[in-house]
Order: C-alpha cells, then structure tokens, then sequence
C-alpha cells in the first residue's frame, strides 16, 4: 500500500494503547514521519519492544500504566513535557471489547468498559487540552458499534457514542485555539481485539461489507495520521469511518 506522507517534524504525539494492534501501526507512522512519541501501554515488555522497532532514539518515551488513571495521564503529560517540551498531537486508542449481553451485564463490567473507552479518553482530552500547542490535533476512537449498537456488546457501543459525542463537543471547545478533534471509526479490523468476535460471526459480518474483507490495522492508522496531518486543517468534529462500507452514515 502506498502511504501518503506528512511531515511531523518537531511535533509531538501521545498515543494510548500504543501496541496494540491498531496503535502499534499509529506510532509506526508517526515515527516514519518524524514525530516525538509519548507511547502509553499496559505492559512494559512490548512497549520496550515497539520503542527499539521504531528505530528512532531519541524521540520516543515509554510509560507503563492504565491509560484511564488520572496520575498515569499526569505522569505521560509531564513526561511529554519533560523530553519534548509540549503535546501537539493526542490519540487515545486504548480500549477494550468485552463480549456480554446486556442482561449478563453487571454494574462492574459496565463501568469498566465505561471507564477505559470513556472515562480515560474523556480524562486524558481534560487534562491535556490546556497544555497542547495551539494548532495540533485530537484524534479519538470511536467504533461503527457507537453508530449501530453491537449484539453482545452494548457496554461497547454505548462507550463509542459517547466518544463520538465528545469528540463534537470538544472540537466546538478548541476551535479557538485551532485545535482540531475528530474521531476515526473503525468496522472490523484484523486485530486481537477481534479475533473471538471473527471465529464466530466473521462471515456473516463480511456478507454485509461491500469490500467483502476485513480492514487492516494499517489502513485505520493511515485514516488516524491524516486527519491529525496539516492535510486535514480544515476537518473538525468529524467522525471518519473506516470500514469497508460495512456502515455508511446518512
Ligand atoms: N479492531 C477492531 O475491529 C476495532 C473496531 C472498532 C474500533 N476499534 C477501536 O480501536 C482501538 C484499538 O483497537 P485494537 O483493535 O488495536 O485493539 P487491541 O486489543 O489490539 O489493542 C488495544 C490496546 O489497548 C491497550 N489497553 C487496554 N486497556 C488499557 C488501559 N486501561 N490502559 C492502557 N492501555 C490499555 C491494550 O493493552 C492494547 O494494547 C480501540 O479503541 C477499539 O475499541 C477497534
């Protein structure tokens, strides 16, 4: 696949959920398009990993922690502070899909899900927001469940919504300082996140998708770059889908 290229030079991006499959892909690109990176995961081990694999010494810092933590959030702004100065770029892709009818669903499935997908994002756009360069970009990340709702996985779509949700809010906030914050929603994407769900309905779900596959973690990181890219500085409060056709928003 042909990659487009943007320059991210001297700019500094903070991603969350940074190796798993779809974040790993982000930080690759904006490495490879000369961004600082803040890269926040659960575990050590593979974030250590994906720092060496970027080969870019220098311009990538680590932190190990819950993504939706209010001091782990402080530490990664200070840290972002520290080593490069200022956050210019934000995407919190950390997130987690557990499978649960709503019946089945107790109040703490239900605030767990609520607390990593929304809370942390909403947390992190808080406490972040006020210490952005003006001109840089939120990118948040939603999913076609926040538009359709998904059997098993209301605690899910219900937390996509509400990012959607912010995701508006906020871009109508910090318009002023020309800050722009969008959403990339994703359809189903190769990834761990979705490995049960495609054993067990993977062909019905690509019957209703026009392109008839699923995406690729790359395709959904090449949508994330852009929009937080000068090639998307007139995009805001926007929800860009990545998937296949699977939905198409009226
Ligand atoms: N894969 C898909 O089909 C799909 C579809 C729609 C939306 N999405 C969204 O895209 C984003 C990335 O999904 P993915 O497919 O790469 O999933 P993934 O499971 O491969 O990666 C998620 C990452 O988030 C990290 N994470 C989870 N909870 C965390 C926490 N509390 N603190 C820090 N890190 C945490 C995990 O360790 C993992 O590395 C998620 O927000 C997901 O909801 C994915």
């Amino acid at each position: 696949m042909s990659t487009p290229r943007y320059d991210f030079t001297n700019k500094t991006a903070l991603i969350t959920g940074a190796t798993g499959g779809i974040g790993r892909e982000i930080c690759r690109l904006f490495a490879d398009f000369g961004a600082n990176l803040v890269m926040l995961d659960l575990d050590p081990g593979p974030l250590a990993a994906l720092a060496t694999a970027l080969g870019a010494p220098g311009r990538v810092a680590t932190l190990a922690g819950n993504a939706s933590a209010q001091w782990t959030i402080d530490e990664a702004l200070s840290m972002a502070a520290a080593r490069f100065g200022a956050v210019d770029v934000l995407v919190p892709v950390a997130g987690i899909y557990p499978e649960s009818p709503v019946i089945e669903t107790s109040n703490e499935l239900w605030r767990q899900v609520m607390d990593i997908n929304l809370d942390g994002t909403f947390r992190l756009l808080r406490s972040a927001a006020p210490l952005m360069n003006d001109g840089g970009a939120i990118v948040t990340f939603a999913s076609v469940a926040g538009h359709r709702g998904s059997k098993n996985h209301a605690h899910y779509a219900a937390s996509k919504a509400g990012v959607i949700a912010l995701t508006r809010s906020l871009a109508h906030e910090l318009g002023h300082r020309n800050i722009r914050v969008n959403a990339v929603s994703p359809g189903t994407i190769s990834t761990p996140m979705v490995q049960a769900l495609v054993a067990e309905r993977g062909d019905s779900m690509l019957s209703g998708t026009p392109l008839h596959r699923f995406g690729r973690a790359e395709e959904v990181a090449q949508a994330a770059v852009f929009l937080a890219s000068e090639g998307a500085s007139f995009i805001n409060g926007e929800t860009l889908h990545v998937n296949g056709g699977l939905f198409m928003a009226g």
